[in-house]
C-alpha cells in the first residue's frame, strides 16, 4: 500500500538527532524519499540507512547551518539530485543551560545562530525551488520554550528567545507564501523521550513530570506522526499552526 507522502523529496535537518533520525525514518515509511542535512555525517549514514531499508531514496549533505553559504551549497546539490524539496522539516538545534546575569555575547549568539539563523539558511535555500513549484510544506522545531518561557529548564532564556523567534517566522512566512500553494507550520515539544533526558536523576525526572499533567514524556514517534500529518495532502489548508507535544505543559 503507498504510503501517505509516496513520491515527495524531504529535506530533514538534524536527520542525525535523536529527533530528527526519527523523523526522517517516519518519513521514509510513508513512501518519501528523505535527504539529511546535520554537521554530524557519521550519523547521517546512519540515518540514511534506516531510510533505505525503507525502500526510499537516501541523500546525505554535511554542512554547519549557521552558515548562508554553506547551506546555499548542500541544499543546491540535493535540488541537482532530485529536482525539488517537497518537505522541509527544519529539525536541527538545541539548547545549552546559562544563566541570565552572567551569559556571555558569545552564547547569546550561538543560540540564536544554532537555533534561529539555521532555520532562516535552510528555508531561505529551499524557499525559491518550493515557490517556483507553487506548493511545499514546512515544519519548523520550535519549544514549548517558546511558549512557557523554558519553565522545564532553568537558563534557558537564549534558547526561548531564539524558539520564539521561530514561532514568529512561522507565522509571518505563513501568511507571506499562503498564495503559492506553501504551508509552515511549527512543533512545540515539551521534554521529549530522547537520549538527551537519560541522566535525569531521580528527582529530576519527578520534578519535570509534574509539571506535566499527563506525567509522559513525549515520544519521538508520536511527533514524527505529527511531522507526517502536516506534511500529508490532507494539512493543504493548515498553516501557521504552533502545535504543543507537551502532555498540556502549556495550557
Ligand atoms: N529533545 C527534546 O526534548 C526537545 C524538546 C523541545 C524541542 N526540541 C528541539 O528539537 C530539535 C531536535 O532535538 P533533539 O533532541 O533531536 O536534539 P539532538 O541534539 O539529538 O539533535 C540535534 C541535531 O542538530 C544538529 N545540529 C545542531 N547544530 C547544528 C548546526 N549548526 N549545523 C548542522 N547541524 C546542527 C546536531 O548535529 C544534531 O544531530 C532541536 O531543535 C531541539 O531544540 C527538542
Amino acid at each position: 500500500m503507498a504510503g501517505r507522502l509516496q513520491g515527495k523529496r524531504a529535506l530533514v535537518t538534524g536527520a542525525a538527532g535523536a529527533l530528527g533520525r526519527v523523523i526522517a525514518e517516519t518519513l521514509a515509511a510513508e513512501g518519501a524519499d528523505v535527504a539529511g542535512l546535520d554537521l554530524n555525517g557519521a550519523g547521517l549514514e546512519e540515518t540514511a540507512g534506516l531510510v533505505r531499508a525503507h525502500g526510499a531514496r537516501a541523500l546525505s549533505a554535511t554542512a554547519d547551518l549557521t552558515d548562508f553559504d554553506a547551506v546555499q551549497a548542500a541544499v543546491g546539490g540535493i535540488v541537482a539530485e532530485w529536482g525539488a524539496v517537497d518537505i522541509l522539516l527544519n529539525g536541527a538545534g538545541g539548547g545549552a543551560v546559562s544563566f541570565f546575569h552572567e551569559m556571555a555575547p558569545e552564547t547569546w549568539q550561538t543560540q540564536l545562530d544554532r537555533n534561529l539563523t539555521s532555520v532562516f539558511n535552510v528555508t531561505r535555500a529551499v524557499l525559491p525551488g518550493m515557490i517556483e513549484q507553487r506548493s511545499g510544506r514546512i515544519v519548523n522545531i520550535a519549544s514549548i520554550a517558546a511558549v512557557s518561557g523554558g519553565r522545564l529548564v532553568r537558563g534557558a532564556t537564549a534558547y526561548a528567545a531564539a524558539k520564539a523567534g521561530v514561532v514568529g517566522l512561522t507565522k509571518a512566512l505563513a501568511i507571506e507564501v499562503a498564495e503559492q500553494g506553501i504551508t509552515v507550520n511549527a512543533l512545540a515539544p515539551g521534554a521529549q523521550a530522547t537520549p538527551g533526558r537519560d541522566n535525569d536523576t531521580p528527582e529530576r525526572r519527578a520534578a519535570l513530570l509534574d509539571q506535566i499533567p499527563t506525567r509522559l514524556l513525549g515520544e519521538p514517534e508520536h511527533l514524527a506522526q505529527a511531522v507526517v500529518f502536516l506534511a500529508a495532502p490532507e494539512a493543504v489548508n493548515i498553516t501557521g499552526l504552533i502545535l504543543p507535544l507537551d502532555g498540556g505543559h502549556s495550557i
